[in-house]
């Protein structure tokens, strides 16, 4: 098995019913009173989750700030640094999925940082954000793990960009996963969830066998599960026993348990934000478009992980690589997830080349897992997904 360290601090309040607990939490990470609650474009005034959130910090001095967009936006974000510079918070609760939570995480960072954010987003040497705003979360979206884990993506549509941070700062506190908001979503949001929490789980198990047995078993324990209770929420979101195994699927593929000790990829994940960056395809979307081809041109890297996964998770037999291929594409579009970029955008013949110039720019030279997926491989994969 791989060396490796494994720490995560979040506590996780899983469950109905529990918001009245959130002063308590608050409590443990400051005895400051002035708190800012982060928002997006107003699902959680819809649904009852501000009300009763709000019902819970009565006893607190309480500023907003909404407007944080899917695919969180710099600028928007750094109206709310300014704010906190002005008038300083002693928390933030993020309420919403993973764009306001993402967001709060990169608000949080910036608000304690002296240099231009900027710069630590695109990776200038020697810029990172060291310390942060004490922060929880109410989670509204089973997607992204975004509420356990310290990563977050940050948007700047002036340059189509899409650039990804973390650090043990962007930690949350705490996290309430109420499954009974699963109810209140779009079904496309739903379908998103379902997607790109099997794509992380993948990112982490579709590389070569590792000696971590266990982690192989949990990752195909959340495939399997979101194979089982996906179609489920989709058909009924108020299935409490679903939807609440969906929403811990999704916090479980990317809270850092997945990657203990085991060979990574995530270079669906870095094409995929450049499709969200140049098109504005929601973020799963892109995933669903780029990992079957993805898989096809690195089918050599990963055939025996294929094999154990269309034996395991889809009952295949023999050398079943590509019909497990076939089957995980089908599986997303069974969900309504398209799987060509051509069912998204007209405008897709030069993006191959526009993400290869790009990626060799950026000296992105040797993604995956075995670090060979040149930007040449990037540009194929996308041509193959027209
Ligand atoms: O803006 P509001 O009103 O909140 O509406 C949102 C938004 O329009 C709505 N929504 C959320 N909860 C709802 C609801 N509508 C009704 N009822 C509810 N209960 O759903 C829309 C999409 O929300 P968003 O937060 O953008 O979705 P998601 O959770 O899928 O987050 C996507 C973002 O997370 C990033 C993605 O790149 C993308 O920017 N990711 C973050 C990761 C991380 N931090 O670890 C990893 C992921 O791979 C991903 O890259
Ligand atoms: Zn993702």
């Amino acid at each position: 098995m791989n060396n490796f360290e494994y720490y995560n601090p979040t506590k996780i309040i899983f469950g109905k019913d529990t918001y009245d607990q959130i002063p308590a939490r608050i409590k443990d990470a400051t005895a400051g009173n002035r708190i800012m609650i982060t928002y997006g474009g107003g699902s959680i005034k819809k649904n009852g989750v501000y009300d009763s959130v709000m019902e819970s910090l009565k006893d607190y001095e309480v500023v907003e700030f909404s407007g944080i967009e899917a695919n969180p936006e710099y600028d928007t974000l750094m109206k709310a640094v300014e704010q906190i510079k002005e008038n300083p918070v002693d928390f933030v609760l993020a309420i919403g999925g993973g764009s306001v939570i993402d967001g709060t995480k990169f608000i949080v960072s910036a608000a304690k940082y002296d240099g231009n954010p900027w710069d630590v987003l695109t990776m200038k040497e020697g810029c990172k954000f060291e310390y942060a705003i004490p922060f929880g979360t109410v989670l509204t979206l089973p997607a992204t793990g975004s509420e356990m884990n310290s990563g977050a993506v940050i948007s700047n549509s002036r340059l189509k960009e899409k650039r990804t941070m973390g650090g043990p700062q962007g930690f949350p506190k705490f996290s309430f996963l109420d499954p009974t908001v699963v109810k209140t979503l779009p079904k496309k949001q739903i379908a998103n969830g379902i997607v790109d929490a099997y794509m992380h789980t993948l990112e982490q198990y579709m590389t070569y066998p590792s000696d971590n047995l266990l982690q192989e078993r949990i990752a195909e324990g959340i495939l399997s599960t979101l194979i089982e209770v996906g179609p489920k929420v989709m058909d009924n979101p108020a299935d409490y026993k679903a939807a609440s195994n969906l929403m811990w699927c999704a916090t479980m593929a990317l809270n850092g348990t997945l990657r203990a000790g085991v060979a990574y990829d995530w270079a669906t994940h870095m094409i995929g934000h450049e499709l969200t960056a140049l098109h504005g395809i929601d973020h799963a979307r892109t995933l669903a478009i780029i990992a079957p081809n993805l898989y096809k041109v690195k089918f050599e890297n990963k055939k025996e992980k294929l094999i154990q996964y269309g034996q395991r998770i889809f009952g295949l037999e023999g050398s079943c690589g590509e019909e497990a291929i076939h089957r995980t594409k089908t599986f997303f579009e069974s969900l309504g997830v398209q799987t060509k970029l051509s069912d998204y955008t007209d405008d897709y013949k030069s993006t191959p080349k526009t993400i290869r110039k790009r990626f060799e720019e950026r000296g992105w030279e040797a993604l995956g897992e075995r670090k060979d997926l040149t930007p040449s491989e990037a540009e194929k994969i996308i041509e193959m997904s027209f």
